[in-house]
């Protein structure tokens, strides 16, 4: 019994010596471990009586259990100094002016997405999101293009190879062509009511002044029980307004087709193109901006809703083109080249407000 107490007064010692977690975890090694000091001493205990044995036995076990506390106490202890220490001393002067050799900027992509965000998070949509790979499935047959249908061939789609492990239309993988795959994803997920926008890469095997394989797009997607095209026209209005900064800008709503609103339309803004110059607001010209409609039925039943419950309008834009028409940027290939020069010119400030006039 004299070996334990001795054994503790000396492992207390060396725990409460230990005043870095390197060390502590030395002196728990020598204290716990298979080869320690508490295991050496466990190993007499075969060459004890039976009730010496028991005595030493039971001592042992406690004694490994205050030391295994002690150890934990002393580890709590110094990892609050260690933090303390460093709060102390990596502390960060908020009111230093910002640095003049930054010369990061923000590309008008990123930019415009944070603005569209701020003008319909204001109007009460989330940001929702899908993949970039997605099937046949999601990108068409749900969004009402049956297989075969001529509007499939228009979106130069991106296949990429077959999914072993799935089957059917699921695995017959390819880049989404558009955002509109969310409008799917969303309603399976949350059902209705449902608010949403979505921003993201899009891909088209397509390449001239106004096309790139790659693109952004951003989608809107509203389905409750009373939505109407009223409420279609007053959000696209508002937000068009509130994008361009133009109080009273004229809108006008043509009619269209895509297999997956129904009615369609798209809706333009009014410009002017004077001496090669293009103005929006008030003019004699009308600018496309973006593709609309009342959501078909058909989606709705696609993504296990009553389209006689619910109904809704959805909309669709090319978030390059927007861009290019409020900053005035001519080329969309340009937007891909990382250019640094053009980054400078078009980009934006890190700490410019994404948007100034929804008042939000
Ligand atoms: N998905 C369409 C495209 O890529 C754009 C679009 C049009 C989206 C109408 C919509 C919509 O949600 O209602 O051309």
């Amino acid at each position: 019994m004299t070996d334990v107490n001795k054994l503790k007064t000396e492992l207390t010692e060396i725990v409460a010596a230990a005043n870095d977690l390197i060390t502590l975890e030395s002196a728990r090694v020598q204290a716990l471990g298979k080869k320690g000091k508490i295991t050496a001493l466990m190993k007499t205990l075969g060459g004890m009586d039976p009730e010496e044995r028991k005595t030493t036995g039971a001592a042992l076990n406690m004694l490994k259990d205050e030391i295994a506390e002690l150890i934990a106490t002393q580890e709590r202890a110094l990892k609050k100094q260690d933090l303390e220490q460093r709060l102390a001393t990596e502390t960060i002067d908020v009111s230093l002016p910002i640095r003049p050799e930054s010369k990061g900027k923000i590309h008008p992509i990123s930019h415009t997405m944070e603005e569209l965000t701020a003008i319909f998070s204001s109007m009460g949509f989330s940001v929702a999101e899908g993949p970039d790979i997605e099937d046949d499935w999601h990108n068409f047959t749900a969004l009402n293009f049956p297989p075969g249908h001529p509007a499939r061939e228009m979106h130069d789609t991106f296949y990429l190879p077959d999914d072993p492990e799935e089957q059917g239309e699921a695995a017959k993988k390819l880049l989404r062509t558009h955002t509109s795959t969310v409008q799917i994803r969303a309603m399976q997920d949350k059902g209705a009511p449902i608010k949403i926008i979505v921003m993201g890469r899009t891909y088209r095997s397509d390449y001239d002044i106004t096309h790139t394989p790659m693109f952004h797009q951003c989608e809107g997607l509203y389905i409750d029980k009373n939505v109407n095209m009223g409420h279609l026209k007053g959000c696209l209005m508002d937000f068009v307004r509130a994008y361009f900064e133009v109080d009273n800008l004229p809108v006008q709503f043509r009619p269209s087709f895509f297999p997956f609103t129904e009615p369609s339309a798209e809706m333009d803004i009014g410009c002017s193109r004077k001496d090669g110059g293009l103005k929006i607001g008030a003019g004699e010209d009308w600018l496309e901006i973006l593709g609309c409609g009342m959501v078909h039925p058909n989606v709705i039943k696609n993504c296990g809703l009553d389209p006689d419950e619910y109904q809704g309008f959805a909309f669709g834009m090319g978030i390059e083109r927007i861009a290019m028409l409020k900053y005035g940027i001519p080329d969309l290939r340009t937007f891909f080249e990382s250019d640094v020069r053009w980054l400078d010119h078009y980009g934006f400030d890190p700490l410019d407000r994404p948007n100034r006039a929804t008042g939000s």
